[in-house]
């Protein structure tokens, strides 16, 4: 089978290439947000809630007014005027708390802001803020952890969620479920997730006039654009956000959040830039998570494992005013063949902060539960869960009644068994060791929808043989910059290092949001028609210049490769440079501009296009002292085409670290008194660290998929997360015996296990 590390290329595209931003980043010339400086610069820290449900009858400011170098104590009353947002259409103008900062004063989740302390220096301003005082009307706030759907009209209104609770639905699933011979009907819980990038949330705002520039660490700079336009009352061109760098999001800076239309309205106010940069303890509170979900599955089977019926009915916690939708079914429908289904969502409205996307939102805890089911499926039918999804793998998308693009799941089944050593596998609980540990190992399969967001990118040949690629998307940490520098490189066959990158600014061309592990495909067919464009303008520059040796020759007659243009029937090596034509010309540069279409909510799609994989894990578990540690992960991932493998190997490693912290370690706990994210600190967070990192040997195999560009590359930021709790928690049956159906895994869940070594 074709794997991408094994095939050799000289071509820029598929080679493992080094980010060109790493030197930048590691001699920290790069700016991320809170680290650009203008003059007469103020410092804003905002005023965090203490209670979760309730009101502000009274603010108390005297105090903090006087103190040293406070310029203002913002609030309802001084602020000025923050407009709703409002949704576009299709991607504009999204965000999750829609409601504007200060619009009122009820008090709906902990750390809600209902003040701003602006000062001269930072420290100044958090004093002021600590010193601003209170007085709340207080009820008590409901953060049950046990969700039971709210009565909701079936019709929600919302940007991403279907329209019916009923999200998927064929045959007839509770007949089937009834008279199937073998059943299983269990309820898995994720707990809430809180995003914890190391770079902190942050907005630095300066107003010319009408004109409002704004720094901040956005994973989508036009739909910030478009909101700020709106919540400010400008035309949409008067709004500049510049996101150069991106110290990882996760989604939580996919939408903005209310410290930046804070830190804007304060920059207008007081005439001068204002930067807002948000506590740790915030990014808990104010600008999302993933919610909590608990997700019912019944499996009907047939005594050989055919599936022949699958509910999924789930419900993901969400904020008082916000109808964020976890799409836990996301999945569902496709993943494997099966006559009968149903998937349906419920909510259940909770005094939290809103929820937002969480790397592989919704396909990620629905994939823990399904997959969960399939592994626990396998061990009722005696079953190997490898043979197990073998036996129902689909050959249409049938939820949607499609073929996939191209789907090699079978083929990452098969190369991750092999890899792993699979077949040495004795299913019996507890009866695998190695130097003293008990050995457990679990799999899982893994998937996500690929898709493209309308992309544009303008490229330049210039005089002096480099290239320049603008499209104004984001690099988030995933390496945007060196694959927008690859495709530039392709077309126009100039080394990586003459190729200078531009993003990040809504000056640029429109580049797609960093979301959905979209941009690498919607980037490139836009890239690659600016390049030829740009060629294409070469060309005629060069017949038409006096004196060019292409002077008497049309530009069909010629070609471009290499960098150099030449007549066809003459061949590469008695080409011209383009610099060289340029020169000549005295032409400074020639530019194209590209534009492609999205494919994302496209309404009759052809095809069903997702990426694939699995997750073959192995833990050891030490039962004297109750130590479970993840040992070894072999994973196998089908994104089409791997443009940079090394940047790509990236991806998956971290997902697979993110994977590892959700099995084992991470959830946000909200006290039921206040209502107060409790472990809002990395030292009660716990992530997974290097400590808690095993060998991971990630394999992609190289199934381009031309469906969704020319390369066929498919995205692959959040795949890789996909499935490693439920093939964790099924290592940690194996090892110990103890089904653990609510992450994170716990030691005292473990210490029920009977299994000695
Ligand atoms: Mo991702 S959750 O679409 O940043």
């Amino acid at each position: 089978m074709p794997t991408t590390q094994e095939t050799p290329t000289t071509s820029p595209i598929g080679r493992k290439t080094p980010r060109i931003d790493g030197p930048w980043k590691v001699s920290g010339v790069a700016q991320y947000a809170s680290d650009f400086h203008f003059p007469g610069m103020l410092y804003a820290v905002p005023v965090e809630a203490t209670i979760a449900n309730g009101r502000v009858v009274k603010l108390d400011t005297a105090a903090a007014e006087k103190m040293p170098g406070v310029r203002a104590i913002f609030h309802r009353e001084n602020i000025g005027k923050i407009f709703r947002s409002v949704l576009g259409s299709g991607l504009d103008g999204i965000v999750d708390e829609r409601r504007p900062p200060f619009e009122d004063d009820v008090v709906r989740y902990y750390g809600q802001y209902i003040a701003l302390a602006v000062a001269h220096t930072f420290e100044s301003a958090k004093a002021a803020a600590d010193a601003v005082g209170a007085t709340y009307a207080k009820e008590k706030p409901n953060v049950d952890t046990n969700l039971i759907a709210d009565d909701e009209p079936d019709v929600v209104a919302t940007s991403f969620a279907p329209t019916k609770r009923v999200q998927s639905e064929r045959g007839d699933p509770e007949g089937a479920f009834a008279s199937a011979p073998v059943k299983l009907d269990q309820t898995y819980v994720t707990p809430t997730e809180t995003h914890n990038p190391i770079e902190l949330q942050a907005t630095t705002a300066i107003w010319d006039g009408s004109m409002l520039t704004i720094y901040e660490e956005s994973q989508g700079i036009f739909n910030l654009q478009g909101v700020l336009a709106q919540m400010f009352g400008l035309p949409k061109e008067n709004v500049r956000v510049i996101t150069k760098f991106v110290g990882s999001g996760f989604g939580s800076k996919l939408w903005p959040w209310t410290h930046c239309p804070l830190a804007v309205a304060a920059a207008r106010q007081l005439g001068k830039p204002v930067k807002l940069v948000l506590s740790r303890k915030m990014m808990f509170q104010s600008v999302g998570h993933r919610p909590r979900t608990q997700q019912r599955v019944r499996l009907g089977a047939t005594g050989d494992g055919k599936l022949v019926s699958l509910q999924h009915d789930y419900v993901n916690h969400h904020a008082i005013l916000d109808n964020y939708h976890e799409d836990c079914g996301e999945a569902t429908p496709f993943h494997y063949g099966v006559p009968n289904l149903r998937v349906k969502f419920g909510r259940a409205r909770r005094n939290v902060g809103s929820p937002t996307p969480m790397r592989g939102p919704g396909a990620v805890p629905g994939l823990y539960a399904t997959e969960s089911a399939m592994n626990e499926l396998a061990d009722q039918l005696k079953m190997d869960p490898v043979q197990l999804r073998i036996l129902n793998e689909p050959t249409i998308d049938e939820g949607l009644g499609i073929p996939f693009s191209s789907r090699h799941f079978l083929e990452c089944l098969e190369l991750g068994a092999e890899k792993f050593g699979w077949s040495k596998r004795n299913a019996e609980v507890g009866s695998m060791k190695r130097g003293g540990l008990i050995l457990g190992s679990g799999m899982a399969g893994c998937a996500w929808v690929a898709a493209r967001f309308p992309a544009a990118a303008n490229v330049e040949l210039r005089d002096d043989g480099t290239v320049r690629v603008a499209s104004g998307t984001q690099d988030i940490g995933t390496g945007t910059y060196t694959i927008l520098a690859q495709l530039a490189a392709e077309k126009t066959g100039v080394p990586l290092e003459k190729v200078e990158v531009a993003l990040g600014d809504t000056s640029l061309p429109e580049g797609p949001l960093s979301g959905g592990s979209t941009v690498t495909g919607s980037v490139v067919p836009a890239v690659f028609a600016a390049a030829d464009q740009a060629i294409a303008s070469l060309l005629t520059v060069a017949t038409t210049t006096a004196g060019s040796p292409f002077e008497t020759r049309k530009p069909d007659d010629l070609a471009f490769e290499g960098g150099r243009v030449f007549v066809k029937a003459d061949g590469a090596a008695k080409g011209v440079s383009f610099a060289d034509l340029l020169r000549r010309a005295n032409v400074r540069l020639v530019t194209g501009s590209g534009k492609a279409e999205g494919t994302f909510g496209a309404p009759k799609p052809k095809f069903s296009t997702h990426s694939f994989g699995c997750h073959f894990v192995e833990v050891t578990w030490q039962p004297e002292i109750a130590r479970l540690r993840v040992s070894r992960v072999v994973t196998v991932i089908d994104a089409g085409r791997i443009i940079n493998p090394l940047a790509g190997r990236n991806q998956i490693e971290g997902a697979v670290v993110m994977g590892i912290g959700m099995a084992l370690l991470e959830h946000t706990s909200y006290d039921p008194q206040n209502g107060a994210p409790i472990n809002s600190n990395l030292a009660d967070y716990m992530v997974a660290v290097n400590a808690d990192v095993p060998p991971i040997d990630v394999h992609f195999v190289d199934f381009p998929d031309k469906e969704i560009n020319e390369l066929g590359a498919r995205g692959i930021g959040e795949i890789g997360l996909a499935g490693v709790a439920a093939a964790i928690t099924a290592a940690v049956h194996h090892a110990t015996g103890v089904r653990v159906r609510e992450l994170p895994v716990k030691i005292e869940d473990l210490l029920t296990s009977t299994i000695l070594s």
